[in-house]
């Protein structure tokens, strides 16, 4: 694998800057085919699929003041305006891995400020948009280091560097739709870092809407780190692994020719066969509520009444992530407030639909 590509030319690295900031607004992203595995260094044991959001983001800013370079990294942290000193040691780790990559970060100090859009202990997974928008600063100030990078080697290096903080997160960068893993029927796709899906994409999906159910906003039992592990053993991962990267060629066409109907049982059944991994691992665990069936079986049932095309995924929690095109907004909505609501804590849900991944502020 050539992560050679990614480590900058030293000469290149030459010009000197004292002090700058960097602010950057990165999203969050829904798999639609999971990544559930992996091996080292956070290299991904499938392909997997996702739609960018939109309003679920990270907003964060760095400031970089020049210093004796030293042998780690120096950093301070705030998150949303306080002092957090608990998220340190993922983000010091972090720091770690990309060192070989982005050298220039042992020669200034970093002052991190970081906010959410979505509540904080929503239960949506944030890593996947706090390294992401991480990683777009550390490529604004390489880049402001090395100005000849094109804007595409920029967002490509940060998605590979995301990836390292957290898998998820190298398919937050770009938008609307992002595969990352290589697969033999998608050019140019890597193991290394997330690539847009190229070509026309059904106008069937365009905005696509994702009404998040928030079931469960506490700290889940078992983290997707541990997860992933349990996979290393795990009886039937070989063959997941087969299927979902058959069916990441199965859902590429479905999103170009509109076959919803098949999109949708492909979706549900992906985000089933997560938990179905989840319940066959040893040890086994349970990270659905008996409110996400409850809901399953509600939009089942409301597909069956209507001739909706609404359906459901989930990610490694309770937390039910409820899609449907645009033209079905007004109803579903109303579905979601009337009837799904009762199953959320509190009656809180987010509404959110695809994006186009990381701006810069
Ligand atoms: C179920 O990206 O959170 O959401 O690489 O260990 O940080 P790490 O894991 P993470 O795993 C995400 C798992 C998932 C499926 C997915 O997003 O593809």
């Amino acid at each position: 694998m050539n992560t050679q590509q990614f480590i900058p030319n030293s000469q290149g690295l030459e010009k000197s800057i004292e002090k700058i900031t960097f602010s950057w607004k990165t999203p969050s992203n829904i798999a639609l085919v999971k990544y559930w595995g992996k091996s080292n260094p956070q290299i991904p044991k499938n392909a997997s699929i996702s739609f960018t959001l939109n309003n679920c983001h990270t907003h964060t800013s760095i400031e970089f003041s020049k210093r004796e370079k030293s042998t780690k990294a120096n950093f301070e942290l705030y998150f949303e305006g306080k002092k957090k000193d608990d998220f340190k040691p993922k983000i010091a780790k972090f720091f770690e891995r990309i060192e070989e990559f982005c050298p220039y970060i042992l020669e200034y100090g970093m002052v991190i400020r970081s906010e959410n859009s979505f509540p904080h202990s929503s239960g949506i997974a944030s890593s996947a948009s706090g390294m992401s928008a991480i990683a777009m600063c550390l490529m604004s100030l390489e880049k402001e280091l090395t100005p000849e990078l094109s804007e595409a080697f920029v967002r490509r290096k940060a998605s590979f560097l995301a990836r390292l903080g957290s898998g998820s997160a190298s398919r937050s960068i770009e938008g609307p739709i992002v595969v990352w893993g290589e697969h033999p029927e998608i050019e140019n796709s890597s193991n290394l870092y997330g690539v847009q899906c190229e070509g026309k994409i059904h106008p069937f999906f365009e905005n696509y809407q994702d009404t998040i159910l928030l079931v469960d906003k506490g700290e889940k039992q078992v983290s997707s780190t541990i997860g992933h592990n349990l996979m290393h053993e795990h009886p039937f991962a070989e063959q997941r692994f087969i299927q979902a990267n058959q069916n990441l060629s199965k859902i590429y066409k479905y999103l170009k020719n509109g076959d919803i109907n098949a999109f949708i049982e492909l979706v549900e059944s992906e985000a089933l066969t997560l938990h179905a991994m989840m319940l066959t691992s040893h040890p086994y665990f349970i990270l659905m509520k008996p409110n996400t069936l409850e809901i399953i079986n509600a939009i089942w049932q409301y597909r069956e009444e209507t001739d909706s095309k609404v359906c459901f995924t989930l990610d490694a929690g309770a937390n039910v992530h409820v899609l449907y095109p645009e033209v079905e907004k007004a109803q579903i909505l109303q579905f979601v407030e009337n009837k799904l609501s009762n199953f959320c804590q509190k009656k809180q849900y987010i509404c959110d639909h695809v994006g186009l991944g990381a701006t810069k502020l």
